[in-house]
């Protein structure tokens, strides 16, 4: 049976008060000899299953992407869920493979959802609350097959595996995301033709966006028919986007259409119910008021990483000596906190928490995590301080994984791939016990460049 949630209720219905009450004022950064996280904070780490699970077949294992044995998760879980109770993190954020459960349309793998169902109740049985995904990039071939997102009446398939997979495990899983970061999906699938189905169509990509918001309602409502009272939300990607040149207008121009339709525009088309994106050269996004999408969110989840300079060309760049990790993106700690502060919009207008439901960084070496994990970490605090609601952290990752188009090269665990504590691991079990951490680490934990 999954974990009461009246802890995490009563932790939501407190920091709610604080930022709903209080017209939150932008406070000068503070300074403490030790930054205390709320009680019942949801410290946690953040996994997807074709990155991690091993032996999934699906639409980019059909393209030549073979994700393999991953972290051969399926076969270690167990004993990855015992370094979840060691590391004393209450959540886990997991998904569950659409390809697997449902190999053919409406025909779904009972021998798979038992061993999810097994995966789900052991992390129960050690307390910790599953945070579950369903849909992580990946998809049934068949699905693909058949257009994917690309064409509006596909949509009715993944209701349909949402409505049978929350039905079926809703005894175990109190928190559902119906979708990982649509945007990302939607251009690296469609515009930037890095990932299946390998398209370079912005149009396409456009309407993508449009099936993807629609589908996230219908899967809301689906999931709540089963489960009225479960915690249902979607991870929004939000890399923060700034001019390039400060004061150039256009730079300036190019940053605000930008970071609107990656940062803002899923956000709003929930909190108001409609969509009117149009700008000159493409497809408008136009979704009339729906019921089914207004207020479809229980809380305001995102994915933080990096920070990107726009330039009047629509260019994203890394300006030059910032300091990065081996992936090349920005390390900018002070970006979660202007982020934070635009989630708490959306967040009030919902009256919801939010939760970072993924932040980390590729660092085989682990020179640079726990500087960053601290760094980020102090940037949360200070959210907490303004009265931004957050209610959780999730690192991104337990252990190595498969990358995507990045394969294994990039490495984001705080384990390595055989299960190998990192330092960092060690830093962040010890943040988790004391549910927080001594100013003095930071200086302790200076940032090295790479
Ligand atoms: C995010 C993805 C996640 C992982 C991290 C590094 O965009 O959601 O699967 O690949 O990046």
């Amino acid at each position: 049976m999954k974990v009461a949630v009246n802890v995490f209720q009563t932790l939501f219905s407190t920091l709610l008060a604080g930022s709903l009450c209080v017209s939150a004022p932008v406070l000068a950064a503070k300074k403490a000899d030790f930054y205390h996280f709320p009680p019942g904070f949801l410290w946690g780490t953040a996994t997807a299953a074709y990155q991690v699970e091993g032996g999934i077949q699906n639409d980019w294992s059909a393209a030549g992407l073979d994700a393999g044995q991953a972290a051969d998760h399926a076969k270690r879980y167990e004993e990855d869920f015992d370094t979840l109770e060691k590391m004393g993190t209450p959540a886990y954020r997991l998904s569950i493979e659409w390809a697997k459960l449902e190999p053919e349309p409406g025909k779904y793998n009972r021998q798979a959802l038992e061993e999810y169902r097994k995966m789900l109740k052991s992390l129960n049985q050690r307390g910790i609350q599953p945070m579950v995904t369903l849909f992580h990039f990946t998809l049934p071939t068949w699905f693909a097959q058949k257009g994917g997102w690309t064409r509006p009446e596909n949509i009715q398939d993944f209701v349909r595996f949402c409505t049978w997979a929350s039905g079926e495990l809703k005894d175990e899983v109190h928190w559902w995301f119906t979708i990982n970061e649509p945007l990302v999906y939607a251009f690296k699938s469609y515009d930037a033709g890095a990932w299946p189905p390998f398209q370079k169509d912005r149009n396409m990509a456009l309407r993508v966006i449009k099936h993807l918001i629609l589908a996230h309602a219908e899967a809301y409502r689906a999931v709540h028919a089963q489960d009225p009272i479960a915690w249902v939300g979607f991870a929004k990607n939000i890399t923060l986007l700034e001019p390039n040149v400060a004061g150039n207008p256009l730079d300036q121009a190019m940053t605000g259409f930008q970071s609107y339709l990656f940062n803002e525009a899923f956000w709003d088309a929930i909190s108001q119910g409609e969509l009117n994106f149009s700008v000159p050269g493409v497809e408008p996004i136009q979704i009339p008021y729906n019921k089914n999408l207004h207020g479809s969110m229980d809380f305001v989840a995102f994915n933080y990483y990096t920070r990107y300079m726009i330039t009047a060309s629509g260019a994203q760049v890394t300006r030059p000596g910032v300091p990065v990790n081996e992936l090349n993106w920005e390390i900018y700690p002070e970006g979660l906190l202007k982020v934070l502060r635009l989630a708490h919009k959306h967040a009030k207008r919902l009256h919801v928490p939010i939760i970072i439901s993924e932040n980390g960084l590729a660092d085989a070496d682990d020179s640079q995590r726990r500087a960053f994990l601290l760094q980020h970490l102090q940037q949360i605090w200070q959210g907490l301080q303004e009265g931004i609601p957050v209610a959780g952290y999730l690192h991104w990752s337990l252990m190595d994984n498969y990358e995507w188009a990045d394969g294994f090269a990039a490495k984001f665990g705080l384990l390595d791939i055989q299960r190998k504590w990192r330092p960092s691991g060690l830093m962040f079990q010890e943040i988790v016990k004391q549910n927080g951490f001594p100013a003095a680490w930071l200086e302790q934990h200076p940032l090295p460049a790479k």
